[in-house]
């Protein structure tokens, strides 16, 4: 049986090694020091919605990292990332993660959630589609700010 509960710091080394894991490709690669904190921004951002996926030992297999932005219609949750660990994947944590961190957004008067995803791969993408979410008109833009031309 798995338990979700708040970030805290005991958690932010573990947190930080499986984002990096996760997120570091061949475009660019995550240090343990970036990582935490990146952890941190999310964290002193939006502390009730950045939440941890313990095991029965509680052992940490898992979390979500969100911000807290603000829309025309009200607060808005950005979820920056969301992680599992290899071995324990599509066995329901992840949605378990996502579900917990919309109800407290919900319950803090949040009124729409968005994240980015990787366009070059089906999954999440299809995942979030399945659970309504739509692919707006925005993509992101993004330069080395060394390479930049006026
Ligand atoms: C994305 C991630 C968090 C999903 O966690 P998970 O615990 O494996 O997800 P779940 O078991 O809750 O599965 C959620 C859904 O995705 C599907 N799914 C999970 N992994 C999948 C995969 N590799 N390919 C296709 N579908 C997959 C599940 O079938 C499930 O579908 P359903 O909701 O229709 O039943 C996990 O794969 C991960 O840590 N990936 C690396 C980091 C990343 O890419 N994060 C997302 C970007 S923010």
């Amino acid at each position: 049986m798995i338990k979700i509960v708040p970030f805290e710091e005991k958690y932010l080394d573990e947190n930080a090694k499986l984002f990096a894991e996760s997120y570091s490709d061949k475009d660019g690669q995550w240090g343990m020091e970036q990582s935490k904190k990146r952890v941190w921004e999310n964290v002193n951002s939006f502390p009730e919605c950045c939440l941890v996926a313990l095991d029965e030992n509680n052992n940490f297999i898992g979390g979500i990292l969100c911000q807290k932005y603000v829309n025309y219609d009200g607060p808005s949750l950005y979820i920056d990332s969301v992680h599992v660990v290899k071995g324990l994947r599509q066995q329901g944590i992840g949605k378990t993660l996502i579900k917990e961190a919309f109800k407290k957004a919900q319950d803090l008067g949040v009124k729409s959630v968005f994240m980015y995803v990787d366009s070059t791969n089906e999954f999440p993408g299809n995942w979030y589609s399945r659970m309504n979410f739509a692919k707006t008109k925005w993509v992101a833009y993004a330069a080395k700010v060394e390479g930049l031309k006026f």
